[in-house]
């Protein structure tokens, strides 16, 4: 939610803003700014609408500053215009800050500051922020050079909620401050320059080394230095990390979307994620290091994420239960965190989130931290935030993912999260160790059976073309297929705006079967063997209520009423969402195309939801 870039150097400020604006406007599309130091002046842009806008407003182009910050917005307090767009300035107009995040008790603090003679001029909690701080700089009687540093901490610790926030001023016009506090904010190090974005791919193709700042360290940067101070203003010290991504992972790469890039880029994404960790049956976790002693202690394991990471969770549950005999739950984070869940010393909890930045999920990972249990967070992102508070972080290596809809982060989760139950089932030994080897042999071979499941897109085209002017669309699926038909009707509904529903299909008789009638679509997907004639049951129940059938299955099944039949190769029953889950997200994608929406930016999403 919301996108911010900075930077600091020699070189023209204005279009590396708006290029790296380009980069975050998943992140929020509906305002764009930036602010440049101009001699002795802070020369602000912005206005509502897409960053593309910023092209086209009188002086951008005469802007010669090489000092700027830049911000794309996703509206919270305020409707989208020109005023609440960021950059945000004090009413003296000495300091600029982009924002992103919420800040909580900004009308307490807005009552303050008009009680002292200050005005505002927007509807947005963040212009609170610039003239807090003109409000502390002028309090500051001291002499030394933390003034600016001091104003911005002093603030800092006034305001609630979460922020991630980059300062420049005419009173230091050759440095700039940039803070966090549950939003994510990084700083790419260059030659004689600094970056600073939201995420790392919006400047991975200017620097490949970061820092990686915690809550509350204030980075204090020149061309040539980055200094980072805590809350008491002492000087602490930090390392770089370097980033192994290519920042061509961030381009579009000749495909007309990043959503389609990113479905075409599965089988990579997979074999990626499982990597060297799987060797001759044997799975290396070394960050875990589980013993027997440990695994046999837990009784319960908890999988909390939001969304499509959630949908993965649900997948990985029939693993920990099958393969590992443990008791799990998947819950989403927004629900998890405030309904008391049972956790205790004897709890393994894993938190999924591709951007690591989720709020519900981190705070849902706090919680359980504080009640005792074992936390391990997965990500796609190094550095994020939630790494830096599991106990544990395992990586999934999909490379950036840009389009709001997630694709192949989720085929990445699965990918960890089955390592992950095979690695305990190992040590456990409570299951059929044939069965475990023959997961672990479908698993090596997922990536080549991903790229024999994108051939089918010629099918899924002409389908789509029959149908996307639909209004109401129906998955359905047993067991691990459900989980995939909830993951496949999230995409349509987020890409195309079609009203869909995943049911378990045995559940369909139990009232929503009422809503099916003559011509209705019903995606059904058939890939567990032991299920297929229960399952082709109650497909034949909706056939026969006139629902045209679009069929995703690895099984050999007899043409008895379908619309479209999809085959896909058969895998173990455990692993198949992986692999037909990409029909579905083929379908939503050449959906919305036809469509002729915006398959990259939905309305009203963003990709990375860093507020409640
Ligand atoms: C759907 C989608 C969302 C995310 C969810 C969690 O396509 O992208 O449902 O899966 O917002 O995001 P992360 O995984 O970044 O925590």
């Amino acid at each position: 939610m919301c996108g911010i870039v900075g930077y600091i150097g020699s070189k023209k400020v204005s279009p590396i803003l708006i290029q790296g604006l380009t980069r975050l406007e998943y992140r929020g599309y509906d305002s764009a700014g930036i602010a440049v130091i101009e001699g002795n002046k802070i020369e602000v842009k912005k206005d509502k609408g897409r960053v593309n806008n910023l092209y086209s407003l009188d002086g951008i182009d005469d802007l010669k500053g090489t000092i700027g910050i830049a911000h794309t917005r996703w509206a919270t307090h305020g409707k989208p215009s020109k005023e609440n767009s960021h950059p945000h300035m004090d009413n003296d107009k000495i300091f600029a800050v982009v924002h992103n995040g919420i800040i909580e008790n900004y009308n307490e603090l807005r009552e303050k500051l008009i009680e002292k003679g200050y005005e505002f001029i927007s509807q947005t909690d963040t212009e609170v922020i610039p003239n807090l701080i003109n409000y502390y700089y002028k309090e500051d009687n001291e002499k030394d050079n933390l003034k600016l540093l001091r104003a911005v901490k002093n603030t800092c610790m006034d305001l609630k909620g979460s922020f991630a926030l980059e300062i420049i001023s005419i009173r230091e016009p050759d440095n700039m401050i940039v803070v966090r506090k549950d939003s994510p904010l990084v700083i790419g190090k260059g030659n004689g320059e600094n970056y600073i974005a939201s995420d790392i791919p919006a400047i991975l193709s200017y620097t490949k080394d970061f820092y990686f700042l915690n809550d509350y360290e204030f980075a204090y940067l020149s061309r040539d230095n980055v200094k980072f101070y805590d809350t008491n203003l002492n000087e602490i010290k930090k390392i770089t990390k370097s980033i192994e991504w290519d920042s061509k992972g961030a381009e579009k790469a000749g495909y007309e979307h990043f959503m389609l890039k990113e479905i075409y880029e599965q089988p990579k994404a997979i074999r990626e994620t499982i990597g060297t960790r799987l060797n001759n049956s044997k799975i290396c976790f070394d960050e875990l290091n589980f013993t027997k002693e440990y695994l046999e202690s837990v009784n319960k394991i908890y999988i909390v994420a939001c969304g499509t990471a959630m949908h993965a969770g649900l997948v990985a549950k029939n693993m920990f239960e099958k393969l590992c005999k443990i008791q799990t739950e998947v819950d989403i984070a927004s629900e998890f965190r405030y309904r008391d869940p049972l956790i205790d010393n004897k709890t393994l909890a894993i938190f999924i989130s591709q951007s690591g930045e989720t709020a519900d999920t981190i705070a849902a990972l706090k919680l359980a931290k504080s009640k005792g249990a074992k936390t391990i967070a997965i990500s796609n992102v190094i550095g994020s935030s939630i790494t830096r508070e599991a106990d544990n972080t395992i990586y999934t290596h999909a490379g950036p993912e840009i389009a709001v809809a997630s694709t192949k982060a989720y085929t990445a989760q699965i990918t960890i999260l089955s390592l992950i139950a095979l690695y305990c089932a190992d040590i456990l030994r409570r299951a059929d160790i044939i069965k475990i080897e023959e997961i672990k042999q479908d698993l090596l071979k997922l990536p080549a059976k991903a790229s024999k499941v994108l051939k089918n897109v010629e099918e899924i085209k002409k389908f789509a073309k029959r149908v996307y002017k639909e209004k109401d669309m129906f998955f359905l699926g047993r067991g691990v297929d459900y989980s995939a038909s909830l993951e496949g009707s999230l995409k349509l509904k987020e890409i195309s705006y079609i009203h869909s529903e995943g049911y378990a299909s045995g559940e369909l008789k139990h009232g929503p079967i009422a809503l099916i009638d003559t011509g209705i679509t019903v995606i059904a997907t058939i890939t567990d063997k032991a299920l297929v004639e229960k399952s082709i049951s109650n497909v034949q129940e909706v056939i026969t209520r006139g629902a045209k059938i679009l069929l995703i299955t690895n099984q050999n099944l007899e043409n008895k009423g379908f619309e479209t039949i999809i085959n896909i190769p058969e895998v173990a029953t455990e692993l198949s969402p992986v692999l037909s889950i990409i029909p579905l997200q083929l379908l939503a994608y050449y959906i919305s195309k036809e469509k002729g929406l915006d398959v990259d930016k939905p309305r009203n999403l963003a990709k990375s939801v860093t507020v409640e």
